[in-house]
């Protein structure tokens, strides 16, 4: 992830993602559970470099049903920042498709792409990337209230209670600690109910008992939602509590 940060702006600060500019509400995107809600078919990722072209995903292929959980594991370096950035809209593929709810992303501008992005998908990444001069309701709330949804500040508060930090509304990311700032992060990815979730290294910041507490918030309020969620992870224990697991090396898929 540091390696990719010092390439590509839009990893190095995801939490940009909140402040995609963008008008109309959010428009509902319901796929019946069980309903395939991600194709990829494909999937190729090619970056330039110094050193010359990266070949990152080397033809990816993979359905995904709404509602399902999907444990993804390999080895450092192996794409699995990478497809979720694809399936984020932010990193274009080079060849192959890939559709979200029947969007196919590669057709789609940057603003189409910013409000899929803001009205279906959350992400939780490893380090927690609060914005430090607002609150954690602010945290919460912003992108929602930018999105024009009227009862953002409502909706913040009740995920930030969900994730058990309704006492904790008026702190500034500074003064909480790892697993409280995860939970806001938590609170900030599921509060615009997004229909699929990208957690990538969620618990990768913290100590083994609090991430223990993070994960099942995760689950339970990600199959509470209903959100499909894709969780990027070293853990093999953690990835086996998920539907099912994905196996990357290599930019391609090992085992599914
Ligand atoms: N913008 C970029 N330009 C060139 N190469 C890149 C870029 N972004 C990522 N890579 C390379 O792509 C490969 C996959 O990176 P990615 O971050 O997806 O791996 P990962 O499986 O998430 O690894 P980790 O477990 O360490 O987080 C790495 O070899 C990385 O160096
Ligand atoms: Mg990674």
């Amino acid at each position: 992830m540091t390696k990719i940060a010092a390439l590509n702006p839009a990893r190095q600060a995801p939490y940009a993602v909140l402040m995609d500019a963008i008008s109309p509400l959010p428009t509902p995107l319901i796929v019946p559970p069980g309903r395939t809600l991600i194709e990829i078919h494909d999937l190729r990722l090619t970056l330039p470099s110094v050193a010359g072209p990266v070949n990152i995903l080397r033809g990816i292929d993979l359905m995904v049903a709404a509602g399902e959980t999907i444990g993804i594991l390999g080895p450092s370096g192996s794409g699995k920042t990478s497809l979720l950035m694809v399936l984020a809209g932010l990193e274009s593929p080079t060849g192959g498709t890939v559709r979200v709810a029947g969007h196919n992303l590669g057709g789609l501008d940057e603003d189409a792409l910013a409000r899929i992005r803001r009205d279906h998908i959350g992400i939780v990444f490893q380090a927690f990337h609060l914005i430090p001069t607002m609150t954690t309701l602010e945290n919460v709330a912003v992108g929602m209230e930018l999105a024009g949804v009227v009862e953002a500040l409502g909706r913040a508060q009740a995920a930030l209670e969900a994730v058990g930090l309704g006492h904790r509304l008026t702190h500034l990311p500074g003064q909480l600690s790892g697993g409280e700032q995860q939970r806001v992060a938590l609170a900030r990815a599921l509060a615009p109910r997004p229909a699929v979730l990208l957690a990538d290294e969620p618990t990768g910041n913290l100590d083994q008992a609090t991430g223990a507490i993070v994960i099942d918030l995760l689950f339970t309020l990600a199959c509470e939602a209903g959100a499909t969620l894709l969780l990027v992870t070293h853990d093999p224990a953690l990835a086996a509590r998920c539907g099912r697991e994905l196996h990357l090396a290599d930019g391609r898929v090992v085992h599914a």
